[in-house]
């Protein structure tokens, strides 16, 4: 992948980067994770200060190929120019009229947002041509292209993948930063390597914990996905979500595991609830003993201790998924028992990678800091596929020497 740096003087040029910019935003608009935004700046920072005139690209949300007010990029735009200290114009669209006078306008080291890629149908189409008619108006915009949205390198879509084909282009600071974590995660692991998946759908994560049994020697499971793993064991889940139709593929897992050597550790005990929500009544139970009226929403206190305690001699961690309901604060104490032992393990020496812009806002949201963890992913997917071992159509497309 080539570097910023290889693709010369970028003084008076128009260098189109590609960011991710998908913070979640509350009902008034206000944006309640900037981690994205924060993730973005040094490479837009350097370069501005290198003397390009940066158009910065990006989307929000998936609103279906048209302009929808709640998914503007405005307010992202903002929060960016108060990040980079620098005044950051905006375009009302994304290759019209209003994006060639912003880049018509840029002074060497000016920065631009266009607005949300997505509400142009070619950004997001199936079909090559679409997309491809999409990427040759943004190309049109700009001189060069920098690929630094980490968490859409696995879409393939046209900002991502068919615009680098028609530019000079080369890989940002950040993709960079998070593919070398994930090479290390995927090739050279220093062990015992644990991995920690939660999240809601067993089904998101089959992919990679097929591979993951290869890899990793301890594979912990919470979240909503654990009942499928409770249920393939044969205990009673009662009302906790449960994809049925999963339950002979996590047993074959769980036979895979035994087979291989690889430790699967599942809580011992849960917290149910008699409904999902805050003022549920909610008690810890067995986890194989989960009364047929409740729902669990949580790993308990004792299953915290037994993850602490399965993290606490790993030398490499990599998590992905929340444990529980972690935005009710009945059904946070899983999650953030096991950012506590991520912390703790870093802080004696191991290499703590946190996957993914939810677990990330989760460990935020729980008063936690960026540099408490060795590497927090802005990419849940992304890294997820990377560790899956697919091809990722926004990496693969800058492997090659056209650019
Ligand atoms: C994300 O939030 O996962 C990335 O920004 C990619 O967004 P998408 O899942 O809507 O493609
Ligand atoms: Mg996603």
């Amino acid at each position: 992948m080539k570097t910023i740096e290889a693709l010369g003087d970028l003084r008076g040029k128009r260098v189109l980067v590609r960011s991710d910019l998908n913070v979640p935003l509350d009902d008034n608009g206000t944006i309640t994770d900037d981690g994205r935004v924060r993730a973005s700046v040094p490479t837009i920072s350097s370069l501005a200060e290198a003397g390009a005139r940066v158009i910065v690209c990006a989307h929000l949300g998936r609103p279906k190929g048209a302009p929808e007010e709640k998914y503007s990029l405005r307010p992202v735009a903002v929060r960016l120019g108060e990040l980079l200290g620098r005044p950051v114009a905006f375009a009302t669209d994304t290759v019209g009229s209003s994006a060639q006078a912003v880049v018509a306008g840029l002074d060497d080291g000016d920065v631009a947002v266009l607005e949300n890629l997505r509400f142009n149908p070619g950004e997001t189409a199936k079909d090559d041509a679409e997309r491809g008619a999409f990427a040759d108006a943004l190309a049109g915009l700009a001189d060069a292209f920098v690929s630094d949205g980490f968490g859409v390198v696995h879409r393939k879509q046209a900002s991502v993948y068919d615009v680098p084909a028609r530019l000079p282009h080369a890989g940002g600071g950040l993709v960079a930063a998070e593919v070398e974590v994930l090479r290390r995660l995927t090739e050279t692991p220093e062990r015992p390597y644990a991995v920690v998946l939660g999240g809601a759908k067993v089904s998101d994560k089959l992919a990679v914990i097929a591979n993951l049994l290869q890899t990793a020697d301890r594979l912990l499971v919470g979240g909503g996905m654990v009942f499928t793993f409770l249920a393939a064991q044969g205990h009673e889940v009662g009302k906790s979500l449960l994809e049925a139709d999963q339950v002979d593929t996590v047993r074959g897992y769980l036979a895979d595991a035994a087979e291989r050597g690889v430790e699967i550790v599942l809580p011992t005990d849960i917290v149910a609830a008699d409904a999902f929500s805050a003022d549920a009544k909610h008690d810890v139970v067995p986890a194989d003993a989960i009364p047929a009226d409740r729902m669990g929403l949580d790993i308990g206190p004792e299953s915290a201790r037994l993850f602490a305690d399965r993290l606490a001699d790993a030398r490499t961690i990599f998590w992905n998924g929340p444990l529980g309901a972690f935005e009710m604060a009945p059904y946070a104490e899983g999650t953030r028992a096991l950012a506590q032992a991520l912390v703790e393990a870093t802080a004696s020496g191991a290499l703590t990678v946190v996957g993914g812009g939810d677990s990330a806002a989760a460990v935020r949201q729980l008063g936690f800091t960026d540099e408490q963890f060795g590497h927090i992913s802005t990419g849940g997917g992304a890294s997820l596929e990377y560790l899956e071992g697919k091809q990722l159509p926004g990496l693969t497309v800058l492997e090659d020497e056209e650019g």
